[in-house]
């Protein structure tokens, strides 16, 4: 007797080998990533992220960059979890799409 082939298992999506890295920007913080991510300098060298979830600095006053020390609290950092507005090229692809249908 021969099995077809079954189709891909639901994995949670912790297991998901697909899901690769999220990359959360926090409310007046950080850019936390968790997931399966590499991280390298400019040159292409890897960096020792040290742990599974890490915490880059997008305030620029870290002392330990690119990872977040907490300084941003001090610094009165603020910025807002999602843009408050579209990057310009995806407007203009919304347009442009807009214009051909
Ligand atoms: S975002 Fe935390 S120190 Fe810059």
């Amino acid at each position: 007797m021969t099995h077809a082939p079954t189709a891909e298992p639901d994995l949670p999506e912790d297991d998901d080998p697909r899901a690769g890295a999220t990359i959360t920007p926090y409310r007046d913080g950080p850019l936390i990533v968790r997931g399966d991510f590499r991280l390298v300098d400019q040159d292409g060298v890897e960096i020792d992220p040290g742990r599974d979830t890490i915490a880059l600095c997008r305030c620029g006053k870290s002392g330990i960059k690119p990872f977040c020390d907490g300084t941003h609290k001090r610094s009165g950092f603020s910025a807002p979890s999602a843009p408050s507005r579209p990057r310009p090229a995806a407007r203009i692809l919304r347009e442009a799409r807009r214009t051909d249908g």
